[in-house]
């Protein structure tokens, strides 16, 4: 089995975290992404990717080469010009033999059964099935309705309440037949969701709803909730064997001086130091190669790679980017992003979902809020 996994988007709701880094290759849990989407498919015996390509495409290109090294076969289509979601799978469409294949978001963290999913699709004949999940606020997106054996019968885009008799949303993850490539145009920007599947209604599209883990990790609230759940062992990846029983998970070469605390769920990446009087957790993913110092206080919070977060500092509910540094006694809360490889001055106030780009310095003293 084949599965096109599209990349090619450029994470605007992300930013700054995607600005130099593309959203398949941010860190989660101290591995790239999409290394996540790949474990799934793996473990469900899809071991043929497809990347469809468009935004900073080299950094996924080179950490997965040929994908040998991962254990699976990987190709490479890179478009000129955004196409859209299905567009970029009509763009890759001299990979794509005949019988079914997967499509999928590249930014969606799920555990899904795609045995059943593909079971299911096969079962009915189907020239399409859209995965599908519950969502709890089902007025924020397009719902699908669903008739008798889960053969779709329309959407609903942004309904209000009295519209809505269903809360099952498009989970990013379908099975197609590879005739559904001939609907799509080439060339021109198309999506699977207004272009081909309303086109297919009554004519074999089909919903698999279900209740498996799904978050996509396209806004940086996402992208820490995603952590929470992966630290909760809420939905098992490749990282839940390390957090073990105790819930902590400390990687090779990582020197915790004494007087150190870890609080679980933690995780700590290889060759970091912390000092002694630091305390990392709860809730707390740290980066490898970081140097937490003493006082630090780091909580429900992401710190990627290389970071140096020096005396006193204080961060909660925020995500600090690789190669970033957090001056003496500042503390980052609420929802406050720190770009890649930014310098932040001792004695700042970063909080109400402040975003710091990359590369910027700030100098002491100058943020309060
Ligand atoms: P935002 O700009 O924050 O909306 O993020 P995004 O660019 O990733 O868009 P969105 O979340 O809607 O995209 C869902 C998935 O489809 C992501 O994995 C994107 O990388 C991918 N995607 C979106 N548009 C395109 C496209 O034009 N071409 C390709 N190849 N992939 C796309």
């Amino acid at each position: 089995m084949k599965a096109v996994i599209l990349v090619g988007g450029q994470g605007t709701r992300l930013r700054p975290l995607t600005l130099g880094t593309p959203k398949p290759m941010v860190p989660l849990a101290n591995k790239p992404f999409v290394s996540h989407v790949l474990d799934h498919l793996k473990s469900h015996g899809v071991d043929e990717i497809v990347f469809s390509m468009g935004y900073l495409p080299e950094g996924i290109k080179s950490y997965f080469g040929d994908g040998s090294a991962f254990g699976v076969k990987v190709a490479y289509v890179v478009e000129d010009r955004p196409l859209g979601t299905a567009g970029a799978v009509k763009n890759v469409e001299k990979h794509i033999q005949d019988g079914n294949f997967l499509v999928l978001n590249g930014d969606i963290l799920t555990d899904l059964n795609l045995k059943s999913l593909l079971d299911f699709h096969q079962q009915r004949g189907a020239a399409a099935t859209i995965a599908l999940t519950p969502v709890s606020d089902p007025t924020a997106y397009g719902l699908v309705k669903l008739g008798d054996d889960g053969e779709v019968t329309g959407f609903l885009e942004k309904p209000s309440w009295d519209q809505i008799d269903t809360n099952l949303v498009n989970a990013g993850t379908y099975v197609l037949k590879s005739e559904v490539i001939g609907m799509i145009p080439a060339g021109i920007e198309y999506s699977f969701e207004r272009g081909v599947f309303p086109r297919l209604v009554g004519k074999g599209l089909f919903g698999f709803g279900s209740s498996a883990y799904w978050m996509d990790i396209g806004t940086p609230e996402k992208y820490l909730q995603a952590h929470y759940d992966i630290l909760e062992k809420n939905v098992k990846t490749s990282v839940s064997d390390c957090l073990n029983k105790d819930f902590i998970c400390v990687e090779d070469g990582v020197k915790l001086e004494e007087g150190a605390k870890l609080v679980p769920p933690v995780m700590i990446g290889p060759g970091s130091v912390i000092k002694a009087g630091a305390r990392i957790g709860r809730m707390a993913v740290v980066g490898p190669g970081c140097v937490i110092d003493a006082g630090s206080i780091i909580e429900e919070s992401v710190i990627q790679e290389g970071c140096v977060l020096e005396k006193n500092v204080s961060v909660k509910r925020s995500i600090i980017a690789r190669g970033a540094r957090v001056g003496d006694r500042t503390v980052v809360t609420a929802g406050a992003v720190i770009g890649e490889e930014a310098v932040v001055g001792a004695d700042n106030i970063l909080a109400n979902n402040i975003r710091i780009y990359p590369q910027t310095t700030i100098q002491a003293g100058t943020i309060k809020f």
